[in-house]
């Protein structure tokens, strides 16, 4: 039995979902998941992946229940063990949002039919791989791509972009001020597989970028350190000025955005940007992993 509970998991198949929600999207799909029953369990907020998951798992034929934390007994001290023994009882695969990613690890130790991450406090792997699709879409390949990522580098984002980016082929470039530069044990992961410079923000420092990539400065969970983050990222602010020095490049965010943050409106509603394709393709890339994860 397969999880999907880091970028690693999808190693070897990365090209092959990526594919087949490309297809899906262009082609039409089947009803492949017929009768399938994903619960997906929140302790966080959520437009996209919510709407994105429990869309595609009806346009595949099968159905979704929405658990938030705090409807289920989870939120009142039952056991994540317990909860995954139970919720494994009654449905195909299990989809978590978590604030914690030990927490996202003991549910999928103890369930029986996979277990989804759809974020935690370290990673987010289907953003990532939904934006390599959309990459894949705009650029036509992945293999050879430069990506430039502002912002927080030891978010969820930063994490699963480093170990997606270079699995695929890509090399990446984490600009960041030094107290928010990403862990060893994730920069040296990504290492194995490809490229990977980490560096305060600097002159030029998109000029060979294919892709722009950033993310809010403060993520869910980082609530009680916003004032001293808003202050720590100034400069960081994906403008025009920083497209300018890559022409070509096209500008990408998993939303929410938080405009005059961490990108201004401009460039985020811009010509260059894909961030509503980024945002639709949440859901084809999600049905594909859907269909691998049962297959
Ligand atoms: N990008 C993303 O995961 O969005 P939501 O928080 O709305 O699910
Ligand atoms: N890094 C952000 C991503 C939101 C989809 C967060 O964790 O809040």
């Amino acid at each position: 039995m397969k999880h999907l509970i880091s970028m690693m998991d999808v190693k070897g198949h990365l090209e092959e979902i990526i594919d087949d929600a490309i297809d899906m999207k262009k082609n039409g799909y089947e009803k492949a998941l017929k009768d399938k029953i994903l619960a997906m369990i929140f302790e966080k907020s959520s437009t996209r992946t919510r709407v994105s998951f429990e869309s595609g798992m009806e346009k595949l034929g099968g159905h979704a229940i929405f658990l938030g934390k705090n409807d289920i007994q989870l939120g009142r001290g039952e056991t994540i063990e317990d909860t995954a023994l139970v919720l494994s009882r009654y449905v195909d695969i299990i989809m978590y949002r978590a604030y914690s990613h030990k927490d996202m690890m003991e549910l999928a130790e103890h369930a029986t039919v996979p277990v989804i991450n759809g974020l935690d406090d370290e990673e987010h792997p289907c953003q990532v791989i939904a934006d390599l699709m959309t990459i894949k879409e705009a650029k036509g390949k992945l293999e050879g791509l430069h990506v430039v990522y502002f912002g927080d580098g030891k978010n969820n984002m930063a994490n699963s972009l480093m170990l997606g980016c270079t699995m695929a082929g890509m090399s990446i470039t984490i600009v960041s001020p030094k107290a928010y530069w990403p862990s060893d044990f994730y920069v040296n992961k990504a290492r194995e597989m490809g490229s990977v410079e980490i560096t305060e923000i600097k002159e030029g420092v998109a000029k060979d970028a294919d892709v722009i990539v950033t993310d809010t400065w403060v993520s869910m969970g980082d609530e009680k350190e916003k004032e001293k983050r808003l202050n720590d990222f100034k400069g960081y602010t994906v403008n025009e000025a920083i497209m300018a020095q890559a022409k070509d490049a096209i500008f990408m965010h998993c939303l929410p955005a938080y405009y005059g943050n961490e990108v201004t409106k401009e460039v985020a509603h811009g010509p260059r940007s894909v961030i509503f394709d980024e945002a639709e393709n949440r859901m084809w890339a999600q049905m594909a992993i859907m269909k691998w994860l049962l297959r």
